[in-house]
């Protein structure tokens, strides 16, 4: 199939059209680095002819600087992706993979002895500042483990990436729904591999640790360094974007974890890549961010049901390779 990824020049786009192509895709790369801008109907115009589906991943990532940034994440998110849908409507393309995120999730869910399953909102700064980093239970205060939290739980989008990534799941579904065609959304956990971006304001951890190894400085661990996350590795996320071209159905929007299935902390991140490395040896700073959410942790279970995606890489080899793998 004549396939379009968008971002394709990206770190997960470009291992998502590798992927691709080794299975068989004639893959047509559209990125804003090879001059073609999702925001550009007749860019578009000039691509679509004989796609089959867009696998789009182009987009502002992370978690930017301040305000500022939100007009640009409403272009490129929002306005990159209604342009994009269009586009495709009128060409008659019926196939969407869309790269979204857990962020639209927002704090992870939570179980309190007294009230059973929670959603906790956004931790107090007070809290942070006294390092009270746990989220409590919203009806008693009392403290809450963390639980896995599936694809039919509330969105709560906590910043302009996740509010304009939940924006794009929207817009899909709409664009299912008029046109019959099949979407299905990605929500990519922690992603990390080889030709990860370097640090910036708009890099995930995995980028910075990397980054301050590869510059001699320890890895500054945030809070406690007990936060959890889910560390999927990119050649995974590749694949789970081969499978998703074969899911979904007609005139809906399906939404997916796409994630390891084996939460690490923060902490354990640092120390596994700080190891592999040589070294220096991660800090634990105490320090926090008001837009950072304590664990996110989601099962794995529906992608693997219903698109036959399992993530392969294991954490201690995935990590052992980054330690060592060139960044973008
Ligand atoms: C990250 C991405 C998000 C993406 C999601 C899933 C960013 C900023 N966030 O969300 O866009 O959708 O993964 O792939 O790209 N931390 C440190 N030291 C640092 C930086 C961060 O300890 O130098 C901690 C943070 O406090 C947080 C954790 O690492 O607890 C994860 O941070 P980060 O990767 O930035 O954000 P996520 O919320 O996981």
């Amino acid at each position: 199939m004549r396939t379009l990824v968008t971002g394709s020049a990206g770190f997960i786009g470009g291992h998502v059209a590798a992927a691709l192509e080794e299975a068989g895709h004639e893959v047509v790369g559209f990125d804003l680095r090879t001059g073609g801008d999702v925001r550009d109907r007749e860019a578009l115009d000039r691509v679509l002819g004989g796609v089959g589906a867009v696998v789009h991943q182009a987009a502002k990532v992370g978690l930017g600087v301040d305000v500022s940034d939100l007009p640009d994440y409403a272009s490129a998110n929002v306005l990159g992706t209604a342009t994009l849908l269009a586009a495709m409507a009128g060409h008659g393309v019926g196939r969407l993979v869309l790269a979204s995120s857990m962020v639209v999730y927002g704090e992870g869910a939570y179980e309190c002895a007294a009230h059973g399953r929670v959603r906790p909102g956004p931790r107090a700064e007070r809290d942070l500042a006294r390092g009270r980093f746990e989220p409590r239970c919203p009806h008693c205060a009392l403290p809450v483990g963390p639980v896995t939290i599936g694809e039919d739980a509330p969105a709560d989008p906590r910043n302009a990436y996740a509010t304009t990534k939940l924006a794009q799941e929207h817009l899909a579904a709409n664009w299912a729904r008029e046109t019959g065609g099949t979407a299905v959304a990605l929500r990519y956990h922690n992603v990390y591999g080889p030709g990860m971006p370097r640090d910036t304001p708009y890099a995930g951890v995995a980028a910075i640790f990397r980054s301050a190894l590869e510059a001699g400085r320890a890895p500054r661990v945030f809070e406690d360094g007990r936060q959890l996350r889910d560390f999927v590795h990119v050649r995974d996320v590749a694949l789970a974007n081969l499978a998703a071209l074969g899911g979904g159905t007609p005139g809906t929007l399906a939404a997916y974890n796409i994630a390891s299935g084996q939460p690490h902390t923060v902490g354990e991140m640092a120390a596994a890549l700080a190891a592999g490395h040589g070294g220096p040896a991660p800090v634990t700073t105490g320090e926090y961010r008001l837009g950072d959410v304590r664990h996110i942790v989601a099962g794995p279970e529906r992608a693997a049901a219903e698109l036959g995606f399992r993530a392969a890489v294991p954490f201690a080899s995935g990590m052992a390779e980054f330690s060592t793998a060139p960044l973008g």
